[in-house]
């Protein structure tokens, strides 16, 4: 089923002043009928309803597939972007690059998996503005580097990592395991460059917690041994009375079964993106981001996330002189967006409305007149 970009911007439904997408992101109707539809066929006992529902997990996994431009069995479903990239990081032996600075996950990952088993060795960049460029890991790898770690939008910057790039730099032997959750579904990144994806649907996809899911391709299972796998991740599925090898597909990085709510809110959020193609959703989300840009620099707000639109996806990290002043300005607007360490993070949506866009530019104005 195909739609337009017009038809997908008609899905949001919330209030105005929300602007805190890369937070959390409020469920679209399609995931909040699909649970309804789902606990009621849940609850009558029936097989054939229960098998139903089950079947939400290979649909969601497709969709998934359709997007990343990869294959359904290279795709599992998780708890979350976490787990999923500790399925990666924990299997891997040699040095890791990564940023400390990135969101938590990829480094506790990799520290934990460092003091757990003595096979990784973090090889902490040192990117002068947080901004994983070609340049930093280039300077950055040595001859036991194997892996670099990286998020592919920083949850903090705005910036979106250049896939393409990195894979250059990495050359074709070392893998590339990207944290996608900032970026899955609203940026047509250069999946092919990656081996592994991780994310999860709560933010700009709009499915709730619990739908993670992780891509490993066929570089990605040659190297990382399976260390966390669990019995739904064995060779034959799950087997009694013998412990098999782990799968030789990515069901490997597998612990249990999933969960078939979360599978069913997952694929119907990215049923929505697939229908619009993640390029439309891209390029009007540029243009969201774009105003808020535009308005943050009328008013003189320092702004952290690059301008160009390929460096950037849908967060605008605002650096003012003084952070809590405008997060006050936009808190007494009703306008919802994340004001913490140094800077005012502006996360706008494809549905936000243009109301939204004035608070925003409300509150900047009486911020910048109580400055002036
Ligand atoms: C870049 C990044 N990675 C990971 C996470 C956490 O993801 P999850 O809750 O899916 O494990 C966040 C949460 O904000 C994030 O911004």
């Amino acid at each position: 089923m195909t739609s337009t970009i017009d038809d997908y911007r008609s899905t949001f439904d919330g209030e105005p002043g929300y602007l805190n997408w890369a937070s959390f992101g409020p469920l679209c109707a399609s995931v909040r009928d699909e649970v309804v539809a789902d606990l009621g066929m849940l609850g009558t006992g029936r097989a054939s309803s229960i098998a139903h529902v089950a079947e939400r997990e290979g649909e969601a996994r497709a969709l998934l597939a359709e997007i990343l431009r990869a294959a359904p069995d290279e795709v599992t479903l998780q708890p979350s972007t976490t787990y999923g990239i500790m399925h990666a990081v924990y299997g891997l032996a040699g040095g890791v690059l990564a940023s400390p600075a990135e969101f938590p996950t990829i480094p506790t990952a990799l520290t934990r998996a460092a003091d757990a088993f003595g096979q990784v060795r973090p090889q902490w960049l040192a990117p002068r503005d947080g901004f994983v460029t070609p340049e930093v890991v280039a300077d950055a790898i040595e001859d036991d580097t194997t892996a670099l770690a990286v998020s592919l939008v920083d949850f903090r910057t705005g910036y979106r990592a250049d896939l393409a790039a990195l894979r250059d730099v990495i050359g074709p032997d070392r893998l590339l395991i990207v944290d996608a959750v900032q970026g899955f579904g609203m940026v047509d990144a250069d999946w092919e460059a990656a081996d592994v994806v991780c994310g999860n649907g709560y933010k700009w996809l709009r499915a709730g917690r619990g739908t993670g899911f992780a891509w490993f391709n066929a570089r990605a299972r040659n190297v990382i041994a399976p260390v966390l796998s669990g019995f739904h991740g064995a060779e034959g599925g799950t087997t009694v009375d013998a412990v098999p090898a782990p799968a030789v597909s990515s069901q490997a990085y597998t612990v249990s079964g999933p969960d078939p709510l979360a599978a069913a809110r997952l694929a119907a959020a990215v049923g929505e993106v697939a229908a619009v193609g993640a390029a439309a959703i891209e390029e009007a989300l540029a243009e969201r981001t774009g105003r808020v840009i535009e308005i943050a620099q009328r008013h003189g707000i320092r702004i952290v996330t690059p301008l160009d639109p390929r460096r950037r996806a849908g967060i605008v990290a605002l650096a003012p002189d003084n952070v809590a002043a405008l997060g006050a300005e936009l808190a007494n607007r009703g306008v919802t967006a994340t004001t913490r360490y140094s800077t005012v993070r502006i996360a706008p949506h494809v549905g936000t409305d243009d109301e939204t866009i004035g608070l925003f530019d409300e509150a900047c104005a009486a911020f910048a007149q109580q400055r002036s």
